[in-house]
């Protein structure tokens, strides 16, 4: 463990992902001012900060579904306009077609982007990538008939389907039980291990992020730069009780985190009930 570092002065051309100078107002709201961070190739990088710092603005910039006002966002060296092809998302709910199968939603993005009939030629992968997720027997099964954690491994199912070099997520595992999360978190270190995708991963859960990082970059409030940067290399699978440089990590970020989220910042769109 390398403990806490300045990241802004890291990016390289060889990084998957790199966030320069981005600025970026929200009508007359600053919420970036100048935000630096880079993901390198394989990485597994947590984005942690604290809600509405612009975590999910982000990932859409990388998707190339907002730009900013100034500074760069790059994704594999290109705009992101011209990498789109590298990006697959991983949202909080799984976005599942109702009326097609578990096999069919995988095939799905692929459908949308390379066609029905390359989409067809690639049903053999997307029955492996089912087999990958634990779910080689639930093909046939619609997203009614399956549980939140199920549906959520067709998402990340689909999101592979398309062979992305690049694999962002958000939250997707905030929406499950405890137990449920538990076993993703381990599946899918296991499948980022085993496929050399680069993720970025979105959270707002200290040990999740202790969990699966390389590193995990920290987000402020608005406007919104990078707090600090912390180089988790402790092996994996990783168990944060038997760990006691973890544990020291784990009080860092929590009081970092206990000072960022001040009632104030609470998020109107949140239920409180
Ligand atoms: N299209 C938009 N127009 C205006 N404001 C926006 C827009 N998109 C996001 N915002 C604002 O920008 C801020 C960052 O939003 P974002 O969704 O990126 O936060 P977040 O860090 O993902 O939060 P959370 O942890 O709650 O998901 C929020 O204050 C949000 O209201
Ligand atoms: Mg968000």
């Amino acid at each position: 463990m390398t403990g806490p570092a300045s990241d802004a002065p890291r990016a390289a051309a060889g990084d998957a992902i790199a966030f320069e100078g981005v600025r970026l107002k929200f009508g007359g709201e600053t919420l970036y001012d100048g935000l630096d961070f880079t993901v390198g190739r394989g990485e597994f990088v947590c984005l942690l900060g604290p809600s509405g710092c612009g975590k999910s603005t982000s990932l859409r910039m990388i998707g190339d579904l907002l730009a900013p006002d100034s500074g760069t966002v790059r994704v594999d060296g290109r705009a992101p306009r011209d990498a789109w092809s590298e990006v697959a998302f991983v949202f909080q709910s799984p976005r599942l077609a109702p009326w097609r199968d578990a096999l069919r939603n995988v095939m799905l993005g692929a459908e949308l982007r390379f066609g029905r009939a390359e989409a067809r030629r690639r049903e053999p992968a997307a029955r492996a990538l089912l087999a990958m997720v634990g779910l080689a027997d639930a093909a046939g099964k619609y997203p009614s008939m399956l549980s939140g954690g199920e549906r959520q491994r067709v998402a990340i199912a689909r999101a592979l389907a398309v062979e992305p070099s690049i694999v962002l997520m958000d939250e997707p595992f905030s929406a499950l039980d405890p137990n449920t999360r538990r076993r993703l978190r381990a599946e899918i270190e296991r499948i980022w291990q085993h496929t050399g995708r680069t993720v970025l991963f979105v959270t707002h859960d200290i040990d999740e992020a202790l969990t699966l990082a390389d590193r995990i970059v920290l987000l402020s409030n608005k406007p919104t730069r990078v707090l600090e940067t912390i180089a988790v290399d402790a092996a994996r699978p990783r168990r944060l009780a038997d760990d006691p440089r973890l544990a020291r990590l784990r009080e860092h970020l929590n009081r970092l985190f206990a000072s960022l989220e001040a009632p104030s910042d609470t998020d109107p769109e949140e239920p409180t009930a």
